[in-house]
């Protein structure tokens, strides 16, 4: 490095400015090792540099190929070695589809000529001419200097390719003239008992430093704690989610999902082996009775599902498939609150867990994730509040791209998936799902015919994936989830 420094430092003593490309040229150095003594000539402000562009030209693999062993139709004259041969001949040596490719260059280049012994010949003769230089390959060889009529010929048979050229142009800097005295990296106790330190490096204030080691917060974790930040800031207050096990029966029955619905199936649910039941004598008789009148009779205008309700599938242990059980217990809790005081008061309240599904692994579904849900339960209410209460966080979040598509639930009535656009996997991704609690549900706990309750229920991981362009789940949890993904992750609220 120190070798290129004084030739470049010679150089611009001699013709006051250079380029990068010309130096590196002229000392035969790679350009990066010439940019690297440039830098450091820099920093002393012995040189000030200009970063420019332009546009250069340069051989493409064909280009290459054709510098290193020729152009293909010179090639074909090279093989006659001065001999005239039967095209056949020539065929048996490169083959049907490089002469075809090529034998019609060789002839516009006069490198050969055919002839033919009748008009029906399909196996003339190929004349080799006196030619004995292959100019195209010795203008690729000096492209440097061709002149721009030759560049455009190149370009046009694929031999060259134009781009965009970086380069410095070098000038002498406001150090130029103390010459190459290499500056001190520190003071020295000399320096310090004359009191006149000369020729100290200056500090590069544009280095950048090392990154320092450090952890970092897993995405999943950031859109999490963004999504308690703005639900939180709308009012809604956090449940309690401490029991990844819960029985059937708030996980199903209280949500009116009849008890032979296909989600209760091994299949997709995963069962308890031990404790296999739960213990339902907490719960009011009352409430349990009401809710078996409404799957087996229905009530309050319904017809419920006509089929025997049992108890003791009620009490099957299950991992819950969905945080919609902790919001059936809050909303239970609250309709006997307003029971005992008489008077009835709206509530908001959202939750963000663990959920398990007995799933096919694919990009997109894990067995194990997270919910985001909530409700709001009030009076008045309609699917237009649903709505824009659902758009309003995702906006929040920097999502703004929402769509709703009417679907089913057991437990609501009108019922929509949503839907957030994927800008990595360019489509639109199911990322929850929503309605207004029915009746069916709401009337057993206690709650009147005016209460309405609208509610949601969204992955945790798909909003982050669509957040952070992560194409497969895979790729954010478990053991192919890499430390440099996790910290390219931006905070999602500062941003
Ligand atoms: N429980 C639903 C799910 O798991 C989400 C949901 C919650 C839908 C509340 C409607 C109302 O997908």
């Amino acid at each position: 490095m120190e070798q290129i420094q004084e030739q470049l430092y010679n150089l611009i003593n001699e013709a006051n400015e250079t380029t990068s490309i010309a130096a590196a040229q002229k000392f035969n150095v790679p350009v990066t090792s010439l940019v690297a003594a440039m830098k450091s000539l820099e920093t002393m402000e012995t040189i000030v540099t200009e970063l420019q562009k332009q546009q250069g030209v340069r051989l493409t693999a064909e280009g290459e190929q054709a510098v290193k062993s020729s152009t293909p139709e010179f090639q074909i004259l090279t093989f006659l070695n001065g001999q005239t041969l039967h095209k056949s001949k020539i065929i048996e040596h490169f083959g049907e589809a490089f002469i075809s490719a090529n034998l019609s260059a060789a002839l516009r280049r006069k490198l050969v000529t055919i002839v033919s012994q009748s008009k029906t010949d399909t196996d003339p003769q190929i004349v080799p001419s006196q030619t004995t230089v292959d100019d195209i390959q010795v203008q690729l060889q000096n492209l440097a200097t061709q002149a721009p009529a030759q560049i455009a010929g190149l370009k046009k048979a694929k031999y060259v390719e134009q781009y965009e050229e970086k380069y410095f142009l070098i000038k002498k800097g406001p150090t130029f003239s103390n010459g190459l005295v290499k500056p001190q990296p520190e003071l020295t106790q000399a320096d310090l008992t004359s009191g006149k330190p000369t020729n100290i490096k200056a500090l590069n204030f544009n280095a950048l430093g090392k990154p320092p080691v450090s952890g970092s917060l897993h995405p999943l974790l950031k859109m999490k704690t963004a999504f308690v930040q703005i639900l939180s800031q709308m009012g809604f207050q956090q449940m309690k989610t401490e029991k990844y096990v819960e029985s059937s029966f708030w996980n199903f029955d209280s949500l009116f999902q009849p008890q032979q619905h296909p989600a209760r199936d091994m299949h997709d649910t995963f069962f308890l082996q031990n404790p296999a039941l739960a213990d339902l004598s907490k719960i009011t008789p009352e409430y349990l009775q009401a809710v078996k009148n409404m799957h087996e009779k229905g009530g309050f205008q319904s017809h419920g599902y006509n089929y025997v309700w049992a108890e003791n599938e009620a009490q099957k242990n299950i991992l819950r498939t969905h945080t919609t059980s902790v919001s059936s217990r809050f909303l239970y809790q609250h309709a006997q609150n307003v029971q005992k005081s008489g008077k009835f008061t709206p509530l908001k309240c959202f939750s963000i867990d663990r959920v398990f599904r007995n799933e096919t692994l694919d990009a997109t579904h894990l067995c194990e994730f997270h919910q985001v849900e909530g409700f709001i339960c009030d009076k008045n209410l309609n699917l237009g509040n649903l709505m824009a209460v659902i758009r309003e966080f995702f906006k929040a979040l920097g999502m703004p791209q929402i769509r709703f598509k009417p679907c089913y639930n057991p437990y609501t009535e009108p019922s929509m998936e949503i839907f957030c656009f994927h800008e990595g996997l360019k489509r639109w991704i199911e990322v929850g799902n929503s309605g207004i609690f029915r009746p069916e549900m709401l009337r057993p706990m206690g709650f009147d015919e005016d209460v309405v309750a609208l509610a949601w229920g969204l992955s945790l991981e798909r909003p982050t994936m669509i957040k952070y362009h992560i194409n497969n789940i895979r790729d954010l949890v478990g053991p192919g989830c890499d430390i440099t993904m996790i910290q390219s992750c931006q905070d999602i609220l500062m941003e």
